[in-house]
């Protein structure tokens, strides 16, 4: 039988993450408890996966671990074709600030620069191309989020709602080939939840990233052409 084209499209796609059966223990008081018992997973570039799961079964551990945050107790992890654990930690710095945008849970905006500021911090590291393309590029992602007027605000003068914003603009700025955001419409009303969705969304796919996204929110998960369930230590497919 002969291929169509799309399916020949979607198999050319590079692996922009491998994750091959990752282990995550944590030592609690005299005993070790494993989250993460054997994680596997395959993001193609331009591929979007929402990952759900209970509280606490270990979707920020594992999103740590993709973005080279923490380290798995065992398994592989593979970013566009390298190990990063082979790297030197400067190497990996780099590598992540390159390659890997990230949304936090808890946004981790730094409390001394204001919205335009950490916007760019990205960028400040000196891979980025010019100075004016970023900050074009900056203040075009805080208007698609309607922070426009906030540019000179700090994080303490913004709503928790404003800081994920603002935090979904950073991981975008440098065009990543990895994004991993988590529950970056937590604290959103749904109408600005929705619109964060499509920026993620349509950013990952004009740069052709792979995007995975951790999400209680229902009507985001199903706008995500995959969904996963994290259950008992292991990812499952949805649907
Ligand atoms: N550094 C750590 N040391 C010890 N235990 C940890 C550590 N990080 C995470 N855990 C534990 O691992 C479990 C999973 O935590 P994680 O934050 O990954 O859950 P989650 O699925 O993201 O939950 P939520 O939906 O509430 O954000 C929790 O029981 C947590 O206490
Ligand atoms: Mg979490």
């Amino acid at each position: 039988m002969i291929p169509n084209f799309v399916d020949c499209q979607v198999e050319l796609m590079p692996v922009v993450l491998r994750l091959h059966s990752i282990c995550r223990s944590f030592a609690g008081s005299g005993e070790t408890v494993a989250i993460l018992r054997d994680v596997n997973l395959e993001l193609a570039s331009g591929q979007a996966v929402a990952i759900r799961g209970p509280s606490g079964c270990g979707k920020s551990t594992l999103l740590l671990i993709a973005g080279t945050l923490d380290v798995p107790s065992d398994g592989l992890v593979e970013i566009l074709g390298r190990n990063p654990w082979s790297l030197s930690a400067r190497k990996l710095a780099r590598f992540r600030n390159e390659h890997i945008g990230f949304v936090f849970q808890e946004h981790r905006l730094l409390p001394q620069l204001n919205v335009l500021e950490n916007v760019l911090l990205p960028t400040l590291a000196g891979f980025a191309p010019d100075r004016a393309a970023c900050e074009q590029r900056a203040h075009a992602l805080l208007e698609r989020v309607g922070l426009q007027d906030r540019l000179e605000h700090r994080p303490a003068a913004l709503s928790g709602g404003e800081r994920q914003r603002v935090a979904v603009c950073r991981a975008l700025i440098m065009r990543p080939s990895l994004l991993l955001a988590d529950e970056p419409t937590g604290s959103l009303d749904p109408h600005t939840a929705e619109g964060i969705g499509s920026l993620l969304l349509e950013v990952a796919a004009e740069n052709d990233a792979g995007l995975l996204c951790v999400t209680h929110n229902d009507r985001l998960a199903v706008r995500f052409p995959e969904q996963r369930l994290l259950e008992d230590g292991r990812l499952q497919p949805v649907g």
